[in-house]
């Protein structure tokens, strides 16, 4: 267990910057926040924690993220672009292309993105993303933390019964073991190529997202609050945010913190 830090970094790309800010911890409640307590201490642009094992994992409004030991990747990474959060509103999306990324070159399949924040495959969820913004005093982005947590070796016994029908993981996938080290190590050079073109690459970002995203095209329910529409999602924005149209013809671009998105028949 000690050695999982090494047995990543021995993976990364021989240009991998930010081998000396990566933190392995085999145990944290998040490692979001944990990452928060680092950057109110001033830790760089780069810095990034990983566990073996979250015991408070968790996603969006207080939802928690599973994340048993030995079989997931749980990694949070601080980001400090210096600019106004309007500049990032693509973020979540960018972190979505990179976990695909990441998988697509591990693993050797490329799963598709639920709106927004969801990384799926067929009609179960194998991880998902969380992004948080702090902003100082002068309106400015203080630091961005991007979350991701990815089932990389469960079977579908691991799981809940509850989630069983919706959650997979990797291997599930492949039918084969999944080196959670090469996909931690892939992951890294992804986020530091994200990183690199967050400010200069939106448009081919959200370009790949829209390819990866497999709600565009699909008759969605949307859900905020006690209240659910129906619509068909018809694009992504360049804010990240989901052009619906509903049924009466009028189109509206939703955003991911003000409603949840559910297929039709089912949870994709
Ligand atoms: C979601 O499914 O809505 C998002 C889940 C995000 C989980 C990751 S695991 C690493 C990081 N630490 C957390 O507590 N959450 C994110």
């Amino acid at each position: 267990m000690t050695d999982m830090k090494e047995q990543i970094l021995s993976h990364v790309s021989p240009d991998y910057p930010w081998a000396g800010r990566l933190h392995f911890l085999p145990e944290v409640d998040s490692t979001n926040d944990y990452l928060k307590k680092l950057a109110a201490e001033g830790a760089p642009h780069g810095t990034v924690v990983l566990s073996d094992h979250q015991t408070g994992g968790h996603g969006r409004r207080g939802r928690s993220f599973l994340s048993p030991p030995g079989v997931g990747l749980y990694l949070s990474i601080l980001l400090r672009p210096q600019c106004p959060p309007t500049q990032l509103m693509h973020l979540t999306c960018a972190a979505g292309v990179a976990v695909c990324d990441t998988i697509d070159q591990s693993v050797g399949f490329r799963p598709g993105i639920k709106w927004t924040n969801d990384i799926v495959y067929g009609k179960r969820k194998l991880g998902g993303i969380l992004t948080e913004l702090r902003l100082d005093g002068q309106g400015l982005v203080d630091y961005a933390i991007v979350g991701i947590g990815i089932n990389c070796c469960q079977k579908p016994q691991d799981f809940p019964p509850e989630i069983r029908e919706v959650a997979g993981s990797l291997s599930m996938v492949t039918g084969q073991a999944v080196d959670r080290f090469r996909v931690a190590a892939a992951e890294l050079d992804a986020l530091y190529a994200m990183s690199c073109g967050l400010l200069t690459e939106q448009e081919a970002m959200l370009t790949q997202y829209r390819k990866d995203c497999i709600t565009i095209g699909q008759e969605i329910s949307l859900v905020r609050g006690e209240e659910v529409r129906h619509g068909k999602a018809l694009d992504v924005d360049n804010e990240g945010a989901l052009v619906v149209r509903f049924p009466d013809g009028h189109t509206e671009a939703v955003n991911s913190g003000e409603v949840s998105v559910r297929g039709m028949y089912g949870y994709v």
